[in-house]
């Protein structure tokens, strides 16, 4: 829940005139200056120092120009009047990523100390171009510009969908675009292994196709992998020389690959073909390797040589998370291990296998990095650490003196939802819009300040159990891989969200000629109230992912039409109402209505006593949650939805005896994350919170099979019967129970 503060601060920047320029860069630059007048583009000469050629040659590409038009720079020679100059000039190292891109009347000059800069200013350039109507000249302008953090990361999941290197250049092309310069591949896990390793050839030859195309049918059932070549043998790999093209072709764009080889779990297809490296020998049921197995430590080291011929990367990444421990409990190997090296347990075991790994890396001059499960049972010395579990394993590790890529699961995992979920394709749960995305920093406010200098920065995750299709693919990653672009490029102080929107509207028509297929901005309303329940009043605010749209309103409940009040800034309503807004264009709604139905109900702000206690996993506003007024949104995440791993159970003291008409409360099902409808739920009253007269029960009509996310009140007429203390039960069914309020009138 935002605070009325940052919500009205929000409201405020997104309906200030947003200046409209020409030039609209994302990621924010921290400089630029626009001039007066265009440079014409006209197959001008590229002059380049010789440590910038291929830079020339992109713009060259892009511009379908011939390569004969970048020139080597000759010491002392003046650039012609309408040439495109990319200079190597003196700077520190730390500035390597810097860059000045000076577009004049009569020339384009482009200055930076490293590689990393010209391609950065470079795709300053491309998006300027790209951004006007036609190719044939670009506005006057100054741009001083550098990252605030120097690790700007995407993963793709090529595990659990495979895509070609095509597909995988595209991306590099599109990411590149936003300046993005990591993209960590990862290329193992249970539902196919995906590169060559010339030592170990079953991997792909028994592990890279699996029987079935779409990844949940695959897993809910027999779980076996395929021959290439059987009819319905899903996946494929990447040869050893696919790979190296793929990293020298990201090279130029500035582009790290870094290869993720998964180690000690998720590994059922590695002991599918090498059945040996599991504690139990068999080919199937087991995700984790023997960690008592030299075996185990002679593979990865293999497997992790190879990687290192062909991905240049600092960084190795080895997985390391959410291993199963049960192997290693009984495996009289692991249990060997363990006395062997006075390990106190399986967590210390598995941190002895990534120190050893990490021992090995760091011999080869790179560094291993790991999901944060890499901290339990001891940190191995030259770790660096991805923090996905939220922030803490990142701060952890940062006070360590560890570096640290932020990647929390509540921001930066694209697999998420991104709009209303009953009308997206199907996702693996939760709920990140665009805004969330934008709103993400990277630096965490709890992290001494002598400590920041260890979050690298942040990276974006698109696990693919849900995506099978390339388009799929993009339609996850943009558009908001362009959000944490800017979160994780520029200075907060240069960020603000009405004004990304507009840049945002204005590289839309680019996505679209580089046939991107993009989340279209939502047509919903998002509707937050802040609540004053002494005052018995409501201020309530809308934003939207649309640029500038016409919002208008209705508070009786009314459908509203474009004569309904126009949408201006925050506004108080007092007591209940139903209200109801859209987007319009041209005089007509854009589509069906957003509600919200205000309604300063009777239990708001009185006592409750949990008889049975909700979820340490999901306290929302502990105990006000139930009684505050406040609706759940489309995410359990989102602070108001209560969850119960037993029966709810909960009595509310009203205070005095009152006339009851009826109880409602809403309850959400979402059966991926574990999140059930009640069986019933179940209403009694008393004048003395003693003795209780049941009052009404009323019954679940939802599929517990009924995979999408769904919502349902359930009500209580309550016939205005006279009680002070109300009781009220769900019967858990299983899994979760999720509810936001209990709404007595
Ligand atoms: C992860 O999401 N298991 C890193």
């Amino acid at each position: 829940m935002r605070s009325i503060f940052s919500t009205l601060l929000l409201l405020a920047c997104s309906f200030a005139s947003v200046s409209q320029s020409r030039i609209n860069i994302i990621p924010k630059p921290e400089k630029l200056q626009e001039m007066d007048g265009n440079f014409p583009l006209n197959n001008n000469k590229i002059l380049v120092s010789k440590e910038f050629r291929e830079v020339g040659l992109l713009l060259a590409d892009l511009m379908q120009w011939k390569q004969n038009r970048v020139i080597v720079l000759q010491k002392g020679s003046v650039p012609p009047a309408g040439s495109i100059v990319i200079e190597k000039t003196k700077g520190n190292k730390n500035d390597s990523a810097a860059y000045t891109l000076d577009i004049k009347k009569k020339g384009i000059r482009i200055a930076a100390s490293g590689y990393a800069g010209a391609i950065n200013a470079l795709q300053s350039l491309a998006q300027i171009i790209l951004t006007q109507e036609t190719k044939t000249s670009i506005p006057c302008a100054l741009i001083e510009d550098k990252p605030r953090f120097g690790y700007r990361g995407l993963m793709l999941d090529v595990s659990r969908h495979f895509f070609p290197p095509s597909f995988i250049k595209k991306m590099i092309d599109l990411i590149g675009l936003y300046k993005i310069n990591a993209l960590h591949m990862h290329l193992t896990d249970a539902a196919g292994w995906r590169i060559e390793v010339k030592k170990y050839p079953e991997l792909t030859s028994q592990a890279a196709w699996r029987t079935s195309y779409g990844w949940k049918k695959w897993w809910n059932s027999d779980r076996d992998y395929a021959k290439e070549g059987e009819a319905s043998a899903y996946g494929g790999y990447y040869t050893q020389a696919n790979a190296k093209d793929l990293v020298a072709y990201a090279q130029k764009r500035g582009i790290t690959i870094i290869p993720e080889i998964e180690m000690p779990g998720h590994s059922e297809e590695v002991i599918a073909a090498y059945p040996q490296l599991g504690c139990v020998g068999a080919k199937k049921g087991q995700g984790e390797f023997c960690l008592g197995n030299d075996s185990t430590f002679i593979f990865m080291q293999d497997v992790i040589t190879e990687m290192m011929a062909i991905f240049p990367s600092t960084y190795i990444h080895i997985g390391g998370d959410e291993a199963g421990k049960a192997n290693w409990k009984t495996c009289s190997k692991c249990q060997q291990r363990i006395k062997d090296n006075n390990l106190k347990d399986e967590f210390e075991l598995q941190s002895y296998a990534i120190r050893r790994m990490e021992k090995f890396i760091s011999s080869k001059g790179r560094q291993l990095l790991g999901w944060d499960e890499i901290l339990e049972g001891g940190l191995a010395p030259g770790a660096r650490v991805m923090s996905w579990r939220g922030e803490k394993g990142g701060i952890e590790a940062a006070r360590m003196g560890h570096d640290v890529i932020m990647t929390p699961g509540g921001t930066c995992y694209f697999d998420k939802y991104q709009q209303d979920p009953t009308t997206e394709p199907e996702a693996i749960g939760g709920f990140l819009p665009l805004q969330k995305v934008y709103e993400y920093e990277p630096m965490p406010k709890e992290l001494e300040a002598d400590k920041q200098q260890f979050v690298k920065g942040a990276q974006a995750n698109l696990w693919t159990e849900y995506v099978p299709t390339m388009e799929h693919a993009e339609y996850m990653v943009f558009p908001r891989i362009i959000a944490l672009s800017e979160a994780v490029w520029s200075e907060r102080k240069n960020m603000e969200w009405g004004d990304f929107q507009y840049r945002l509207s204005q590289h839309y028509k680019m996505l679209q000629r580089l046939n991107v297929n993009y989340c279209r901005p939502s047509d919903r309303v998002e509707i937050s109230p802040v609540i004053d329940a002494p005052k018995g009043t409501t201020t309530i605010s809308f934003s939207s992912e649309q640029f500038k749209p016409e919002i208008r309103y209705t508070i009786d409940g009314s459908l509203p039409t474009s004569n309904s009040t126009l949408y201006t800034g925050p506004f108080s309503i007092t007591g209940s109402a139903l209200i109801k807004t859209a987007i319009f264009r041209k005089g007509r709604m854009n589509q069906r209505p957003d509600t919200i139905d205000i309604n300063l109900h009777k239990a708001i702000g009185k006592t409750i006593v949990y008889n049975k206690k909700y979820s340490s996993s999901y306290v929302a506003q502990k105990e006000a949650t139930l009684i505050n007024g406040y609706r759940g949104s489309l995410t359990y995440q989102d602070g108001q939805w209560q969850g119960f791993l037993n029966d709810m159970d909960v009595t509310i003291d009203l205070g005095k005896e009152e006339a009851l008409s009826r109880l409602r409360s809403t309850f959400m099902q979402i059966i991926g994350p574990g999140v059930y409808m009640p069986h019933f739920i179940e209403v009694s009253l008393s004048a003395d919170g003693t003795n209780f007269t049941p009052a009404g029960k009323t019954l679940n009509d939802v599929s517990p099979t009924d995979s999408k996310l769904s919502f349902k009140t359930f009500e209580v007429d309550l016939k205005g019967k006279q009680a002070r203390y109300v009781r009220f039960v769900a019967k858990l069914q299983r899994g979760f129970l999720f509810a936001d309020e209990i709404i007595i009138d």
